[in-house]
């Protein structure tokens, strides 16, 4: 697979077959985005990673307290700008209209959406569950370098024949997460993410997102 193959197959999965991913694939994914680049040479991810009896426990925990606060504890630092501007809100506006299309949820039904947004904290089904956490002391381009890193594990993933789906909706749940995995306080959760095999049947992974043209993002000179 090259670069280009790993970036178009690539895509959030939300949906898993239960086949297990074994641990070298894991060390493998995360052996090799080790190579990712960080200003300064910083490397500043910090990596957990769950399966089997941990990741089952960890999951029943929140499913016990979801009823309670259906959207988590609330996260320590804003997913998005309280109120989001144009193009931003309607490429988000869009993207949940999409995905709530594939699996023929409509926006009136909020109970509907409610339980596919809790889905995420059952990774989707994943077998994999990833945790990534970053220094709070650290700024906007630590974050950076991490999502970076992020980037290398998906494409990786790829590689391996795995789909995976970042997590931001992690955020709201990182005191739960935080204290299963034992993190120290200086540690804060910027996002989870799902691994493991696409579920080549489920609707939900037919979504295919919109991307803008190359010229609403990209000024090009002196070529
Ligand atoms: C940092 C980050 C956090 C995300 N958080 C979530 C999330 O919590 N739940 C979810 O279903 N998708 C999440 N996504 C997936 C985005 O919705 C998705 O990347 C975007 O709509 C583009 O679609 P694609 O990844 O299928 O190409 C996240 C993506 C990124 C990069």
């Amino acid at each position: 697979m090259n670069v280009d193959d790993a970036i178009a197959s690539r895509m959030s999965c939300r949906a898993y077959l239960p086949t297990p991913v074994p641990e070298a694939t894991v060390r493998a994914i995360l052996e090799a985005a080790r190579r990712s680049p960080s200003g300064g040479n910083l490397q500043p991810w910090h990596v957990h990673v769950l399966t089997g009896g941990p990741l089952t426990e960890l999951l029943a925990d929140i499913r016990r307290k979801l009823p309670q606060s259906p959207r988590g504890g609330g996260g320590e630092y804003d997913v998005y700008p309280p109120e989001l501007w144009e193009p931003y809100r309607s490429r988000r506006y869009q993207c949940g209209e999409d995905l709530y299309a594939t699996i023929g949820v409509p926006r009136e039904d909020k109970l509907a959406r409610l339980r596919q947004f809790a889905r995420n904290y059952e990774f989707f089904g994943a077998p994999v569950g990833l945790f990534f956490f970053i220094d709070r002391g650290l700024g906007p381009p630590q974050w950076a370098d991490v999502g970076m890193f992020m980037q290398s594990v998906m494409l990786l993933a790829r590689e391996h024949g795995l789909h995976s789906c970042p997590q931001e909706a992690w955020s709201a749940w990182h005191r739960t997460v935080g204290e299963f995995l034992r993190v120290p306080a200086e540690l804060m959760l910027f996002a989870g993410m799902a691994l493991g095999f696409r579920d080549e049947d489920a609707a939900i992974n037919r979504l295919r997102t919109e991307r803008a043209a190359l010229e609403e993002f990209a000024s090009l000179q002196g070529f």
